[in-house]
């Protein structure tokens, strides 16, 4: 017997007799009650994240089922087996925290287990990278597929969904529009389905980016969670699956630069959420290739957005799948994608895009020379402020706020902004700037969505609804305003941002990609030397490894262990 072996047989080193472990394998599966002719099969893992703590997935035992059925009509044994689950609203300090955890689950048990390819199932926000950045160090032949995103519920003549809806409504009773009675039921009627959240959050973004990606099976992204064509995405996922056990197409070699650079040129296209620039960096990292923040700010300026979702537009991911899903987006942009990048059906990207349907919903996909934006949704802004960049999404922000110098309103940590940002007495006025500090990766708060400062609540009844807003963590893909992310290097380590105090002047300019700090150098070397010592490492576990391992957000908060060697001479996208 030898490893190159399919199936069960696959990778058997234990015991120093493969003979006698693939024995002991057969008799454990003979315990599941397969027969011998289905131990001879190609093996097709499914990676699924199901849990009572993630509703988002709360359709995946009908998926699994589909999956399977696919993969036995195309002669495959399907195995099934769970990764962790990460559910966006239940995870403290935030989900970011567990991602890598997550990648490094999955890389070590598609790899550890007898597994010729595999179909990962997972959606809400930081399941997906979790699991591409897995199978990108893991090459294992794998297909990502999504639970889809929630529908859109009709509630007192229009349409509410997760979770731009939530924020709105929590403004306005913030503001004193909406009653105690009112958020009540509101709150019962924003997440009605399974799925993913409705609008073009972070988790619609990254199962846009991973079938930009050539990732998942086209046409899969915005298929709405409980439709039936979701189901059929399962069972065709699976089927495919064997013919990759069968003829293997691995992840590094449909995660390029070509292709890297096709999923940063959808994702303002789209006008995605600002997470998943960290997490195509991680992605692509996976596999050597680097992200750059300026090279983002060429793509951004000649791809336009054409897509009208929330939270920067008005319909939501069911809407785009009916307009002709991101196949329609990918053929308006098509001149300016690399149409020879492989995707996981053995096609080119631009052999997809040719055998498509041309239809298209224009009211949700604009034309390319009628678009909603002519540049993209997301820029980066460097200065000395962000040395290693920040990243602003522009289409989300108010372009009155575009061109200023404010004055800084600090707030030191989490803790201090809960404390004072609805005082009465705190000093703030509409045109300052509110600063937070110390919510990056390496703060021990885990880079959490604090980036969307709420409004003070002072300002917020007089009917201000924006303020420029800067800190170093970072913001819910359904937020918006103008709001600063990821400046980096964060507080926590010392960056320009934890210089900042109150009364400053910072300059942000959005035309010339700039965010400053308007202090003089021998002030700042002043308050360098009274900044307190970075606190101490914990002692033990998982917040050791993290705080001891994470990377700042332009390299993707990955875990400095898990990027190849080769990063060192990394190409660039
Ligand atoms: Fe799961 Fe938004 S909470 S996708
Ligand atoms: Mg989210």
């Amino acid at each position: 017997m030898s490893n190159e072996k399919h199936g069960l047989a696959r990778g058997l080193t234990n015991y120093g007799d493969i003979d006698f472990s693939l024995y002991l394998r057969r008799t454990f599966a003979s315990a599941a009650g397969y027969s011998r002719e289905m131990m001879d099969k190609p093996v097709i893992g499914i990676a699924q994240a199901p849990s009572g703590f993630n509703p988002c997935h709360r359709n995946f035992p009908e998926l699994v089922e589909a999956i399977k059925r696919g993969v036995l009509a195309a002669g495959g044994l399907p195995l099934d087996f769970p990764t962790i689950s990460l559910g966006e609203a239940f995870l403290n300090p935030t989900s970011m925290k567990f991602r890598n955890l997550l990648s490094i689950d999955i890389e070590e048990m598609i790899t550890a287990q007898p597994m010729d390819a595999v179909v990962m199932l997972g959606g809400c926000d930081k399941n997906v990278p979790g699991m591409l950045m897995g199978a990108a160090s893991a090459d294992v032949p794998a297909i990502q597929l999504v639970p889809g995103p929630m529908l859109p519920m009709p509630f007192e003549g229009e349409r509410l969904g997760a979770c731009t809806d939530c924020r709105r409504f929590w403004g306005r009773y913030r503001g004193g529009e909406v009653s105690e009675q009112k958020i009540k039921i509101i709150e019962g009627k924003l997440a009605t389905t399974a799925g993913t959240c409705a609008v073009m959050g972070t988790a619609s973004t990254m199962a846009a980016v991973a079938e930009a990606l050539g990732m998942s099976l086209p046409g899969t992204a915005a298929i709405p969670a409980v439709h039936a064509d979701r189901i059929r995405a399962a069972e065709a996922s699976g089927r495919r699956a064997v013919e990759l056990a069968l003829q293997p197409i691995r992840p590094s070699q449909i995660i390029t630069e070509k292709s890297v650079e096709n999923a940063l040129r959808v994702l303002l296209a789209i006008s995605g959420s600002t997470n998943a620039i960290i997490h195509l960096t991680a992605i692509a990292g996976r596999l050597g290739i680097h992200v750059s923040l300026r090279k983002l700010n060429e793509l951004s300026d000649t791809t336009p957005v054409l897509v009208n979702l929330k939270p920067t537009g008005e319909h939501y991911m069911a809407d785009l799948h009916a307009a002709g899903g991101l196949g329609a987006v990918m053929r308006e942009i098509k001149h300016l994608l690399h149409l020879d990048c492989l995707t996981i059906t053995g096609q080119t990207l631009g052999e997809r895009l040719e055998a498509e349907s041309p239809w298209v919903d224009r009211s949700v996909v604009r034309a390319f020379d009628d678009p909603i934006d002519p540049v993209g949704g997301l820029i980066s802004l460097f200065g000395s402020l962000a040395p290693n960049g920040a990243i602003l999404k522009r289409a989300a922000a108010n372009p009155a706020l575009f061109e200023r110098t404010g004055r800084a309103v600090v707030f030191e940590s989490l803790q201090d902004l809960a404390d004072r940002i609805d005082s009465p007495d705190l000093d703030v006025n509409p045109e300052d700037f509110l600063v937070l500090k110390n919510a990056g990766p390496k703060s021990g708060a885990g880079m959490p969505e604090a980036g969307y400062l709420p409004i003070p609540a002072k300002l917020a009844r007089q009917g201000i609804r924006d303020m420029v807003r800067i800190s170093d963590a970072r913001m819910s893909g359904t937020a918006f305003g103008t709001v600063v992310l990821h400046v980096s290097p964060e507080a926590a380590v010392g960056g320009p941002l934890a210089l900042v105090r109150n009364g400053d002047q910072i300059s942000l300019s959005v035309k010339n990609r700039r965010l400053d700090l308007l202090v003089d150098e021998a002030q700042l070397e002043l308050r360098r030397a009274e900044l307190a010592p970075p606190a101490e490492l914990p002692d033990r576990g998982y917040n050791r490894l993290f705080l001891q391992s994470t990377l700042q957000a332009d390299e993707g908060c990955d875990f400095d262990f898990l990027r190849p060697s080769r990063m060192g001479n990394r190409h660039s996208c």
